[in-house]
């Protein structure tokens, strides 16, 4: 963390743990193991100076619940004072007796709890990208913030989110975890993602700690091919790719979980420059570092470590403080130590942080001030009541892109008969997307279920599957690989064919065809690469017969990644990306699709044309010989065989009514340093209903010591304007906005001309230009 904020949270005058035991808690009772200090340095150093090299050791296993180790060890070597931290238990009930176990141990040092709370707890909200859809971080933050209350009132401590790995590279499954390309848009959300998860301090009770994840640099992965290499150069790093971690941690983050990858050769997790340069001198963070889950025995096999002993040591001199569900610093930290390898400093180091982000959780003041009493536990952890369904189906709305939208197909009318088919329209498990922490999918609405409600009493739902997700066993196999005895992709039975007749009888008998197809939420996952990005050949082949029976054809996206979705584009009337819209999302589907709501949400991430066309992001730097409109190709920057440029462009998303912008205004033509300039549009709604657009403003510099990019989103609002209504948006300029890494990794703005780019997405602008002086 960089300011303290434990202090700030007021610990001073709260009891400390170890006198008498919480009420609340059916802790231990038992001697002061830890004489209370208000001053949170004295009272670790205090602590560490009482500790054992064991129980010091002990301090750095963040340990996974579940195989990894049978119940009855975990509670003796909690007791030993042999565990940090664990994650992936959920509840109060299971997390109590843990916690009793730590305030049973020599010192009384409690654990914490994490889990993987990255967009919802029980109520699932939508996927980290969906959310940036939204541009609206008051969404972010609110989505973060409920999962964050959710998840402490089921006694978790701490979270391994917000994931804030810029991913420009749609094969990379985690994309979907994400908040897209662009660092400023994944910043923002980064911001607003700790703001909502820590609340005003990460040791308030129904607040949780946010790990930054993975830092760093995880989303560039070569080939978009998990896991693999990353190899970029410092530049693109400063410029690109490390402002969302920062920005995290600036918004008072107390973790960072270290990313699997290497990075120019060195991997994160044995990587001193990363984690001692950057992420401690460079940038004064100060709070607790963890590995990601085995990648200190990873360094085995990434080739920079031959044994255990060597992989613990690298790790610890890095810099990592805590190591996941791995046994490498059990086993190799005391014999290094008393060999004198690695100096007890390393030790007493790691061990610090790991207390300082207890300290600052607030355990020490009650070890159970999150798990409670257990008269009060839920009856049913996952009781209607515990949910946030109105948030969710808010945050739902506010998330979806209307990419297509022909005559007017949407919103439909709710009458007569509308067909839903695909083999996502009712997929309770999917519509949660990957990563949904402790939702359960029989509480999420689906498609089917959303329009059946909207439509009751005024029209009539028709419902047939239509296809399987895929017609490749390899590609089910592969996704139910870990789960086989309850496999998440169940297959019809039927054949391709029995099934898209029935569909196709169905959409006849309908007034509109409305078609939920993408991937299941397993192919936009953790080792989930795919190497091609278009659907799978039998929902394909489902909408081309559906096209044939001539019916308005609706198709309703969802997925965790940029599609290639060349044809549909052309040949569906409207299509809605719903991403993974989360336990709500049925609901909110069937809003936006009867125009209850009017789509507000802006692409966070460019859509490809074709996978060869990869990377596609927006803000690619300039070049020598540009593709330029209108003229011959030849001799420029491009693919002959098909079109230049994106499918959709960055920040591209249509509404119900429309929007026109002003020429650009600049309040000087010239901006001194220190000085501000204001870019002002107006902004109209031009059609018949109410609606919110986001204007979007995009600089470049003309000129300077290094290539710079086209274009770069720097600033955006998102507004609400009624039928004919205008606003003008006042964008403030200043020279910290012009700022850029030179050669020499200095942060600078270069006097010269800058263009201003003001648009409703990223690709047709309006400009101006303004020189700073
Ligand atoms: C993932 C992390 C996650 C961790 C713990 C790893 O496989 O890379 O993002 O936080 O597991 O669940």
């Amino acid at each position: 963390m960089f300011s303290s904020l434990a202090i700030a949270a007021g610990l001073a005058c709260a009891p400390m743990f170890g006198g008498a035991a919480p009420a609340t808690a059916g802790a231990a009772t038992g001697p002061v193991a830890v004489a209370p200090s208000p001053d949170k340095r004295t009272f670790i150093d205090d602590l560490v100076g009482r500790m054992t090299l064991d129980e010091k050791i002990g301090q750095l296993r963040l340990i996974s619940i579940g195989p990894e180790m049978p119940a009855a060890k975990l509670m003796e070597e909690i007791t030993a004072g042999r565990v940090g931290g664990t994650f992936n238990s959920v509840t109060r009930a299971d997390n109590r007796p843990l916690q009793q176990a730590a305030t049973r141990s020599r010192l009384k040092i409690p654990m914490f709890f994490a889990y993987d709370v990255v967009h919802g707890h029980r109520t699932v909200f939508p996927i980290s990208l969906a959310l940036a859809s939204s541009w609206d971080m008051g969404v972010v933050e609110k989505a973060a913030r409920i999962s964050g209350q959710e998840a402490a009132a089921d006694g978790l401590d701490a979270t391994f989110a917000p994931m804030v790995d810029i991913s420009r590279d749609p094969r990379w499954g985690r994309t979907s975890e994400g908040f897209g390309e662009d660092p400023f848009m994944v910043s923002q959300c980064a911001r607003a993602s700790v703001k909502g998860f820590q609340g005003t301090s990460p040791a308030n009770a129904d607040s949780v700690m946010a790990f930054v994840k993975h830092f760093a640099l995880y989303g560039a992965v070569e080939g978009g091919r998990d896991y693999n290499t990353v190899d970029m150069s410092p530049q693109r790093m400063y410029q690109d790719y490390l402002p969302p971690y920062r920005a995290g941690l600036e918004a008072g983050a107390g973790g960072v979980m270290i990313a699997l990858n290497s990075i120019n050769g060195q991997p994160a997790t044995s990587n001193k420059w990363l984690l001692r340069d950057l992420l401690r001198k460079e940038w004064g963070f100060k709070g607790v570092t963890v590995s990601d889950h085995g990648a200190i025995d990873e360094l085995l096999r990434h080739g920079v470590a031959s044994n255990g002993r060597e992989a613990a040591r690298l790790a610890i001199e890095a810099g990592v403080d805590m190591s996941m569900a791995d046994t490498r610093y059990l086993e190799q930290l005391p014999t290094l130590v008393k060999s004198g390898a690695v100096p007890v400093a390393l030790i007493d180091e790691a061990v610090r942080e790991v207390l300082g982000a207890k300290y600052d959780m607030g355990l020490f003041q009650d070890p159970f001030r999150r798990i409670g009493a257990a008269a009060q536990d839920p009856a049913d952890v996952n009781a209607e009541s515990r949910l946030h369904r109105a948030e969710a189906r808010e945050a739902a709305r506010k998330s979806m892109v209307l990419l297509e939208n022909r005559n007017q197909t949407l919103p439909l009318k709710k009458a007569g008969k509308v067909a839903v088919i695909g083999p996502l329209a009712d997929a309770p498990i999917d519509i949660m997307g990957s990563w949904s922490a402790a939702g359960v999918a029989k509480q999420s609405v689906t498609l089917l279920q959303g329009m059946r409600e909207a439509l009751a009493g005024k029209g009539e739902v028709l419902y047939a599957r239509g296809a399987n997700i895929t017609d490749d066993n390899r590609v089910v196999g592969y996704l139910n690989f870990l789960n086989w005895d309850n496999p998440e992709v169940v297959q019809d039975k039927r054949s391709s064919g029995e099934m898209i007749e029935e569909a196709v009888r169905v959409a006849r008998d309908a007034d509109v065809v409305v078609v939920a197809a993408g991937e299941t939420r397993g192919m936009s996952h953790e080792a989930s690469s795919r190497s091609s990005l278009g659907l799978p050949g039998s929902q394909q082949t489902l909408l081309k017969a559906l096209r044939s029976t001539g019916k308005p054809l609706v198709l309703v996206l969802m997925n965790g990644r940029p599609l290639t979705i060349n044809w549909e584009k052309d040949n569906v009337d409207a299509i809605l990306e719903t991403w993974y819209a989360g336990t709500e999302g049925g609901h909110a589907i069937a809003d936006l699709l009867f125009g209850d709501e009017n789509p507000s949400g802006k692409l966070p991430i460019t859509f490809p044309r074709s996978l060869g066309q990869i990377p596609t992001y927006y803000n690619a730097l300039r070049i020598g010989r540009p593709f330029t409109p209108g003229k011959a190709p030849n001799y420029t920057s491009q693919y002959f065989e098909e079109d230049y440029g994106p499918l959709y462009p960055f920040g591209y998303g249509l509404s119900y009514t429309t929007f026109s912008l002003s020429e650009v205004r600049l309040s000087d033509r010239k901006l001194a340093r220190q000085a501000k300039l204001t870019a002002s549009v107006t902004v109209k709604n031009t059609g018949a209903r109410a609606g919110e657009t986001v204007v979007q403003l995009y600089l470049q510099d003309v000129t300077a010591s290094v290539v710079r990019p086209v274009k770069e989103l720097k600033d955006f609002r998102k507004v609400m304007l009624a039928p004919g209504e205008s606003r003008t948006i006042e964008f403030p300029i200043d020279e910290n906005m012009l700022k850029f890494y030179n050669a020499k990794l200095e942060h600078v703005a270069e006097p010269g001309d800058f263009n201003v780019q003001v648009g409703l997405d990223s690709e047709s602008v309006k400009t101006a230009i303004f020189t700073l002086e």
